[in-house]
């Protein structure tokens, strides 16, 4: 087979799907243990030797940028737990050819941190929230961190962090009583509230009964208003965008079950183990780790990049008729 250069090639599959999009998990640590992510138990966690370290991912997504990658999300675990982690995303923003730098939280450490995130140049963040009640988030995540989060998204919005994603899994019988308080957030400040199909994937304690989809949940809050969709731009995720009329935010659905939207992929990930992995909910994945620390050359690692693409699944395994389990935890892969 030929090899395409770092210079001359762009990051395209099979099936035409441009790639654009890196989410790089720089660690599986959590400071929250939420139940529909990880058992009760504790899960083994990577070693320090394990995980890439900053430099080794800044020289990744130098290669990455040269084949294409202009938005990066970086994500955990936690990425706030890790030390360094503000050094690492100015230098992630300065990076050449990156066009969108953003992070995906859980926001416990949000509220004394923003400074350092807007003085690396980071102007929007997805934060994870599940319930807007104090009791469930404690129940949910195993912490009693529901008003630290809540103030520092209040701060982020003050200080002008826009837009303000907020990640609810929709879990039947958990949280599925607020969604109308939830949507109707969207009238009252910009944030964009996003409501995410549980995607049965890892070990969990969490058993997903049967599941809530876009569909049920678009019918639920439709009684506060009428949903107009909003068009999507270049570097849009993939939520389908509405708003309420009137309103100062917008309301997105991820249907990862219902209505797949694996044709339009643009998505790479990069997990703190160095792995390079095409399909969020597919096992494979390519080791770049062990390429790096050979003192491979930035050919190889890009080689590495087309191998990872010519494994990208056309439709993810859940959405198939006789879906398998993914064993890997959503932790290690960054969501
Ligand atoms: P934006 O660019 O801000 O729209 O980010 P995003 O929606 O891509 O990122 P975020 O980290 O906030 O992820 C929101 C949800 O979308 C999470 O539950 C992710 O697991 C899910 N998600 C992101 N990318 C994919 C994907 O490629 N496939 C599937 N099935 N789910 C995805
Ligand atoms: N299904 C759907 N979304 C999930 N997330 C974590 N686990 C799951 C799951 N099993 C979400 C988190 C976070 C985002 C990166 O992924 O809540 O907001």
């Amino acid at each position: 087979m030929e090899i395409q250069t770092v210079k001359d090639a762009k990051l395209i599959d099979n099936c035409n799907r441009h790639l654009n999009y890196l989410r790089i998990s720089i660690t599986d640590r959590c400071n929250l243990q939420c139940r529909y992510c990880v058992p009760h138990d504790l899960i083994p966690k990577l070693s320090h030797g394990e995980i890439l370290t900053y430099e080794e991912i800044l020289r990744v997504v130098r290669i990455a940028t040269r084949l294409g990658i202009s938005k990066v999300r970086v994500t955990g675990g936690e990425p706030l737990v890790r030390k360094g982690v503000y050094d690492f995303l100015k230098a992630l923003v300065a990076t050449e050819g990156l066009k969108d730098v953003s992070l995906t939280t859980n926001g416990v450490l949000l509220k004394d941190n923003l400074l350092k995130i807007q003085s690396a140049g980071i102007a929007r963040i997805n934060v994870s929230l599940d319930t807007l009640n104090r009791k469930k988030y404690r129940e949910i995540t195993g912490y009693d961190d529901f008003d630290r989060v809540w103030q520092g998204i209040e701060k982020a919005h003050d200080m002008g962090f826009y837009p303000i994603k907020l990640n609810i899994v929709a879990l039947k019988g958990v949280n599925d009583d607020e969604f109308v308080e939830m949507a109707q957030l969207s009238f009252r400040y910009p944030f964009h509230v996003r409501f995410i199909e549980y995607m049965p994937i890892g070990q969990s304690d969490f058993s997903a009964g049967s599941l809530l989809l876009a569909p049920e949940i678009k019918d639920r809050i439709r009684a506060i208003g009428n949903l107009v969709p909003v068009q999507g731009v270049q570097h849009d995720g993939p939520a389908q965008r509405y708003k309420f009329e009137d309103a100062k935010g917008e309301v997105g659905f991820i249907p990862a079950l219902s209505q797949h939207f694996c044709n339009k992929c643009n998505r790479l990930r990069l997990t703190a183990s160095g792995h390079l992995r095409p399909c969020l909910l597919a096992d494979h994945q390519e080791d770049l780790k062990d390429l790096l620390r050979k003192g491979c050359s930035d050919q190889e690692l890009a080689n590495i990049f087309f191998m990872a693409i010519r494994h990208k699944p056309s439709d993810h395994n859940l959405a198939s008729q006789n879906p398998t389990r993914v064993c890997s935890q959503m932790r290690a892969i960054g969501g």
